[in-house]
């Protein structure tokens, strides 16, 4: 609430109720906190609502930043300050994603997408979220808009592999490094304090392949490095390629300069048949009915591949199914591989399978986990698999996340 009083500007502020982990990691005295956390147990909420306060103690000319790795979630976080503020306690400038405080000063929502961007200005203090996603030249950057100022930073987010700047700054914060403090999350300290729900994260449990969930949900960086299927896991599963029959198939289509790709599995869910080609759409639709003949062959039938499916399908082989990619959908496809391989249920031979197995990655999003080759490389052979293995039947489904109902939008 803001009152005015013999023409001086008094803030009545009420911080919202957060839990004691929320507030022994990030309202403390540190310059630099560190925080590795997992999803959803708070932490942008609780920043959000630590920038508010660092900014209502500044004055006009005072600039207070919050850095997100992208754009998208840089205007998130301008949302949800808006959303956290009274109407008349600030104005918004929509293009800059800057709200100028009753008190004149600033607080600026960034992405770290072009670090050069970021240097320059004087920051009085600064909010760092989802660092293990962003680039290290970005930190740089805002570490030196700070110099002048000494200002606070809070560095947040989940962790992601071992191979990042967060991860090492947060090694050092926790090794406990003058000026720094460390603090990890897990979903049980949230579940704890009314944040997240037992079920939700049990859940997640059974869902989730073990290392991606250690990562999402106990902070616990992975050996893998992002790989969802876990390197040892998929080397377990190697064997020779089985002389059996095929029971089912997977059928992932070149789609521009990727290759067609059909895998067949045997009753004990052995590889036994394996083509990687690139063909004419005609030759590869003969190709394909000629090896699949009548058993089951799950086929991607994303874009092009619609028309593709409905040339197979001809004369009746309805033994040819359909499957669209998309984000969640291929993250349930893939979690289901995922599962098989960490439970020796799949048996593949060495070679093109298991590089691209080796180097796959997922990367944790706001709309959920995204699965995929890194850029440069394929993963036909992985979906194929993946594509299989689910017509070999083995799927649950996956239950998506929902919000605990308890909580109400407008405190943060
Ligand atoms: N102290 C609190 N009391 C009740 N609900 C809260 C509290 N703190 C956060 N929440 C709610 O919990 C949910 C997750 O919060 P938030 O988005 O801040 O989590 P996060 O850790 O940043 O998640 P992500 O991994 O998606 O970045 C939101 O709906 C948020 O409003
Ligand atoms: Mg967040």
């Amino acid at each position: 609430m803001i009152k005015t009083k013999e023409n001086k500007i008094s803030i009545h502020y009420n911080r919202p109720a957060l839990a004691n982990y929320q507030l022994d990691a990030l309202f403390n005295d540190s310059r630099y906190a560190i925080v590795e956390s997992s999803t959803k147990a708070g932490k942008t909420a609780a920043c959000l609502v630590w920038i508010i306060e660092q900014a209502l103690q500044g004055k006009t000319g005072q600039d207070f930043w919050w850095i997100a790795p992208v754009y998208g979630q840089a205007k998130i976080a301008f949302r949800r300050l808006k959303a956290g503020l009274p109407r008349e306690s600030y104005t918004a400038n929509e293009s800059d994603l800057t709200l100028t405080l009753i008190n004149g000063a600033r607080i600026v929502c960034k992405s770290a997408e072009k670090p050069d961007n970021l240097y320059g200005e004087d920051v009085f203090a600064a909010v760092f979220d989802e660092a293990s996603r962003a680039r290290e030249e970005a930190w740089h950057a805002l570490r030196s808009t700070l110099t002048a100022t000494r200002g606070k930073v809070r560095i947040i987010g989940n962790v992601k592999g071992r191979k990042n700047w967060a991860y090492k700054l947060a090694r050092k914060a926790e090794s406990g490094e003058p000026g720094m403090s460390y603090q990890k999350i897990t979903a049980y300290d949230a579940i704890d304090a009314g944040i997240l729900s037992e079920d939700e994260i049990e859940d997640a449990r059974r869902q989730l392949p073990d290392n991606v969930f250690r990562e999402l949900y106990l902070a616990e960086p992975s050996d893998d490095e992002g790989n969802p299927f876990g390197m040892i896991a998929i080397r377990d599963c190697v064997q020779p390629m089985s002389d059996e029959k095929a029971v089912c198939f997977g059928l992932d289509l070149a789609k521009s300069v990727d290759f067609t790709c059909l895998i067949g599995l045997d009753k004990q869910r052995r590889v036994c048949a394996l083509e990687r080609f690139q063909k004419s759409w005609n030759d590869t639709i003969s190709t394909v009915r000629e090896i699949v003949g009548t058993i089951p062959c799950l086929v991607d039938s994303t874009g092009v591949g619609d028309a593709v499916l409905e040339s197979l399908q001809k004369d009746g082989r309805r033994n040819f199914e359909g499957f669209k990619f998309t984000q969640s959908s291929k993250q349930q496809l893939m979690e289901g591989l995922a599962v098989a391989i960490q439970k020796q249920e799949i048996g593949f031979p060495d070679g093109v399978i298991v590089n691209e197995l080796e180097s796959f990655e997922y990367e944790y999003t706001r709309t959920g986990v995204r699965y995929s080759a890194p850029s440069g490389m394929h993963d036909d052979a992985v979906c194929a698999l993946a594509l299989a293995n689910s017509k070999a039947g083995t799927q649950k489904p996956r239950v998506i996340y929902k919000q605990p109902n308890h909580y109400s939008q407008q405190c943060y």
